[in-house]
């Protein structure tokens, strides 16, 4: 079998099983609106449950509770236990991200993960109050690690990886990125593009990498030294895959991508191909990603592990 079919077979192979443990954690819809339907509120009640699960079931690559199990095993993490429920919250959070991103105030989508947006199937007011509902419904769930702790020490693990995925989703993280995205729409160049470009990536995007890395490296109870080196990897690897997604915005189409192709020049967003070309955007990813990888190996990571695979394969991806 050649490297490149077996990578993906593979590739698929975790995407499942990182699916497969989110999907534990869907919340349930309960009650029936057939029992009682002159209330409106019961029926807004379902479909915000109902729309949840929809965001969240609806597919996606299922990065990051990925790569925080990767590297969960790079540190020889044990208990899955812990672990899990921080997969599911990272997801939730980033779903909550991408149906909040395409309401028509922000991005103004339709397409999403190869079906309706949120907005569109379940109208606008549902899909920002699903969107509010994961966020919280992340925490609640993050916090079910504490349920299968083992010991005084990590329990206070479990603290700490809450504060990362707080701090990281939050308006120290992907909320100040996704702010200063929208800012700078419609053409609007700010003074220095270049370091409003890389914090707009750090933090919309990066931040919720670092997250991933940061909290399955904390969860296996790796030393402080190691989590900083795994936020510095997720810090690079947040950056290629934000510039992979402007490129395909560009290059790529909407049914391979399962959203809509060519938004960002259509609304005149500060892009690293807007501001650096698509040449220089992928000579800087493969730089990027060499450095990453360099990290990587430093914590014990070789060049045929999956990891290492998984971060090559993000230069060339397609969707
Ligand atoms: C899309 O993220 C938003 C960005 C940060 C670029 P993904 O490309 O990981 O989206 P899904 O989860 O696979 O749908
Ligand atoms: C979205 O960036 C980042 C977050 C949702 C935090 P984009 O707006 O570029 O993502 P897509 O292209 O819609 O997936
Ligand atoms: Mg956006
Ligand atoms: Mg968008
Ligand atoms: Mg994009």
């Amino acid at each position: 079998m050649n490297d490149i079919r077996e990578f993906q077979e593979r590739l698929s192979e975790h995407t499942k099983t990182a699916e497969e443990i989110v999907l534990r954690y869907l919340v349930s819809v309960t009650g029936s609106a057939d029992a009682i339907p002159d209330r409106k509120d019961v029926l807004m009640h379902l479909s915000v449950a109902e729309a949840m699960n929809y965001s969240l079931e609806s597919g996606g690559k299922r990065l990051r509770p990925m790569l925080m199990q990767l590297t969960f095993e790079l540190f020889h993490g044990t208990n899955v236990q812990i672990l899990h429920p921080f997969m599911a919250a990272i997801e939730m959070i980033h779903t909550y991200s991408l149906v909040h991103d395409d309401l028509p105030a922000m991005d103004n989508d339709l397409l999403r993960r190869g079906n309706k947006t949120t907005h569109a199937a379940y109208g606008e007011a549902t899909a920002i109050l699903a969107g509010d509902g994961l966020l919280n419904l992340a925490f609640e769930t993050a916090l079910l690690a504490s349920e299968h702790c083992a010991d005084a020490g990590e329990l206070m693990r479990i603290v700490l990886a809450l504060r990362i995925l707080a701090a990281k989703s939050g308006i120290r993280g992907m909320v100040a990125g996704q702010c200063i995205d929208l800012a700078s729409e419609q053409g609007v160049r700010p003074a220095d593009a270049e370091k409003t470009l890389y914090f707009i990536h750090e933090n919309k995007t990066a931040a919720l990498i670092e997250a991933a890395f940061m909290c399955g490296a904390i969860l296996a109870g790796a030393p402080a030294t190691s989590v900083d080196r795994m936020e510095e990897a997720g810090s690079r690897i947040g950056h290629v895959f934000q510039i992979r997604d402007d490129i395909l915005d560009v290059t790529g189409n909407t049914a391979t991508l399962g959203k809509t192709a060519g938004k960002d020049e259509n609304s005149g967003k500060l892009t690293y191909v807007s501001l650096r070309g698509l040449d220089q955007a992928k000579e800087d990813m493969e730089d990027e990603t060499e450095k990453a990888v360099q990290t990587l190996k430093e914590a014990g990571a070789r060049e045929e592990d999956f990891i290492v695979r998984l971060i090559r394969y993000l230069t060339y991806r397609d969707h």
